[in-house]
């Protein structure tokens, strides 16, 4: 079998079209335009990288973004105080803090500062919890997690009942899509470094959502023949072939993968764009529901 390839790029493009259009209805109609500040503390070059990325693809859909570059060694409480700024100014509808933030300073206290109604990345732990409460409604979803979700069902799969498999279990992956998994009545395990079967226990997923942050780790006999598999691993490898000197892989071994699941993400061109594409959403919407 030859897997589908789930194009996360054009259907982020197409979710990027949608925002621009709903930015200028928004703008037309006289409202503020949407905003989004950005707080980027340290000088981590992947870090930069994202938040040049997002900044950009902001300016592509009309959302105006506001960008906050502190040093590593900036103390708690002028984050802290940067962060209460933004909270009270009603030009930013989103804040967005790039993590891993530098050693020394507190992300937990950086994450509970944000306003739960500008939580655009949804990783304060008031939207979390909602997140894994029955009953309960988050006010934002993480991007990237809602991304996976949005990729599979896109691609037709049946989330209801479905045996899902997620491999890593960080807060800003692999436990927010577990329970966006469980909110869809999927079965669902996370593994981790403890896990004792890992190859046995991905061979049973309808639904494998790989997380971990390892080249290549989940090899193609891990996969059930017909599964959906999103691979959420960017991963740099050398590669003395390419200008650059690397190239990017995923945490599946696609070559072997794409000859056993139904459907999968590249990697690049799978779930990255969909987690900006989440986060202008999200922004879009905070400023929506600032105006009602
Ligand atoms: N670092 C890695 N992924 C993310 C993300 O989605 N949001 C933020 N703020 N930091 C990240």
């Amino acid at each position: 079998m030859t897997a589908k390839i789930i194009n996360g790029k054009a259907i982020a493009v197409e979710l990027r079209q949608e925002i621009a259009r709903e930015v200028e209805q928004l703008v037309s109609a006289g409202k503020p335009r949407p905003g989004l500040a950005t707080v980027l503390i340290g000088e981590n070059p992947a870090s930069q990288t994202y938040v040049r990325a997002k900044r950009k693809a902001c300016a592509q859909v009309g959302i105006e973004s506001f960008s906050y570059e502190l040093p590593a060694t900036v103390s708690q409480e002028k984050v802290e105080e940067l962060i209460r700024r933004l909270n009270d100014d009603p030009k930013i509808h989103g804040i967005l803090v790039q993590l891993p933030l530098p050693a020394g300073i507190d992300g937990e206290r950086v994450l509970r500062a944000v306003s739960i109604e500008k939580d655009v990345d949804g990783f304060h732990p008031i939207n979390i919890g909602r997140l894994a409460q029955k009953g309960r409604e988050p006010l934002f979803v993480p991007c990237t997690p809602a991304g996976c979700i949005e990729l599979l069902k896109r691609a037709g799969a049946k989330l209801d009942g479905a045996n899902a498999v997620v491999i890593g279990r960080s807060n800003i992956v692999g436990m927010p899509v577990a329970l966006l998994l469980v909110r869809e009545n999927a079965t669902t395990t996370i593994c981790h470094s403890h896990t004792r079967d890992l190859p046995g226990t991905c061979r049973k997923a309808d639904v494998l959502i790989a997380a971990i942050g390892r080249p290549e780790m989940i090899r193609g006999d891990w996969i059930k023949p017909g599964a959906y598999v999103i691979d959420v691993g960017i991963n740099r490898i050398e590669d003395s072939t390419r200008k650059r000197g690397y190239r990017l892989v995923g945490d599946v071994a696609f070559d072997e993968a794409v000859d056993v699941a139904g459907a999968i993400t590249p990697v690049p061109g799978g779930v990255g764009p969909m987690t900006i594409a989440g986060l202008l959403r999200n922004t879009l919407r905070s400023a929506k529901r600032s105006q009602v």
